[in-house]
């Protein structure tokens, strides 16, 4: 009998979901399995709100950033009747297994369906913060720090001819791995990544010593970084999944002003925000997102559940979803001596 399969993207957007859509539609047609859509995550399974998926539907969405599914940050076990919902659309949809494209959180519920009811889920990595274990990369990374690093350069530009130091805050929300990159392959004078407390002594004299030799700087800070003056964000908003809302912390205009007045030199920032979660998928986050896609649908078939569909090296092999979810994948105490060698 044919096996119907149902897709749902998770959490916040970021290019390759579109790709990895594609890649599952393709595989699991080519077994001859069906695949149906579900709109805004778990939302649109607790609510029911389908979308047609197929071949020619997905055709062209490979060079599309977002997700043609649509996303949120529902959490269906913080919503009144909420797992019972998702156990009832996937009946009344004569469903044989779900594909959940997200995160940690989007895979945290995967994971507990999993371990719950058995619920025959597989899951698919995506996050442009590249933070879970299991797997070596996830799509949306390479081309949010591709967008990252093509923002500092346009700040270097004004940066030189102004002659002042510029901070560039990048997302990442309990992992640096993007403001790593981008200060790296971006030529920046200092990075502040959320796994290192900023020293500010150090900050001013290798700032100092940058502007001694090229009259401009470039710093690059996550958003997630801790500074004195902010208040670690115990009083701002969560998310469904108990996460602080970190839009309004403020940590490049704050580092900004820390950074004018210990050297006394003119310093401006920007907020790369959403920005970097926009635009076509690079040709790394294509291949990589219909290669993931492809791979779960291949499970489905094979009856693996709670796995997703990780990298591993050159190939791409499941791996239990707990690996996936239990701890964070934050830069190393190597990286970070690699990037004090490089910056
Ligand atoms: O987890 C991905 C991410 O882009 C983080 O880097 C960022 O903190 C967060 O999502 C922003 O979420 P939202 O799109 O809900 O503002």
């Amino acid at each position: 009998m044919t096996k119907r399969i149902g897709i749902l993207t998770g959490g916040g957007d970021c290019p390759g979901l579109n790709p990895a859509i594609r890649g599952c539609v393709y595989m699991a047609e080519k077994m001859g399995c069906e695949c149906i859509g579900f709109n805004d995550g778990w939302k649109g399974i607790i609510e029911n709100k389908t979308v047609p998926l197929n071949r020619e539907i997905t055709r062209e969405i490979i060079m599309q950033g977002g997700t043609m599914l649509g996303t949120s940050r529902t959490n269906p076990y913080k919503k009144e009747g909420g797992v019972e919902a998702v156990k009832e659309t996937f009946r009344k949809n004569s469903l044989d297994a779900l594909v959940a494209m997200g995160g940690e959180d989007t895979l945290g519920v995967a994971h507990r369906l999993y371990k719950d009811f058995k619920f025959p889920v597989v899951g698919v990595p995506k996050t442009m913060d590249n933070d879970l274990s299991g797997t070596d990369s996830t799509f949306g990374f390479d081309s949010a720090a591709t967008v990252s690093v093509d923002a500092l350069q346009r700040l270097r530009d004004t940066a030189r001819s102004h002659h002042r130091i510029i901070v560039l805050e990048v997302m990442g929300r309990h992992a640096g791995w993007v403001a790593l990159y981008t200060a790296i392959a971006g030529a920046a004078d200092y990075v502040c990544l959320p796994e290192r407390k900023v020293d500010g002594d150090d900050l001013t004299k290798k700032l100092k010593e940058a502007y001694a030799s090229k009259r401009y700087a470039l710093v690059v800070s996550s958003e997630a970084v801790e500074l004195p003056t902010l208040d670690g964000g115990k009083t701002q908003d969560l998310d469904d999944f108990g996460h602080v809302i970190l839009k309004g912390r403020g940590v490049g205009e704050t580092l900004a002003k820390i950074i004018e007045e210990k050297t006394g030199i003119e310093t401006r920032h920007a907020v790369i925000g959403h920005i970097q979660r926009g635009g076509a998928p690079t040709l790394f986050d294509r291949m990589l997102g219909v290669r993931v896609g492809a791979a779960a649908a291949q499970f489905v078939n094979e009856g693996k559940f709670g796995v997703m569909a990780a990298l591993n090296g050159d190939k791409v092999v499941p791996v239990p979803l707990e690996t996936a979810v239990g701890q964070l994948k934050t830069v190393t105490p190597e990286w970070l001596k690699f990037a004090d060698i490089m910056l």
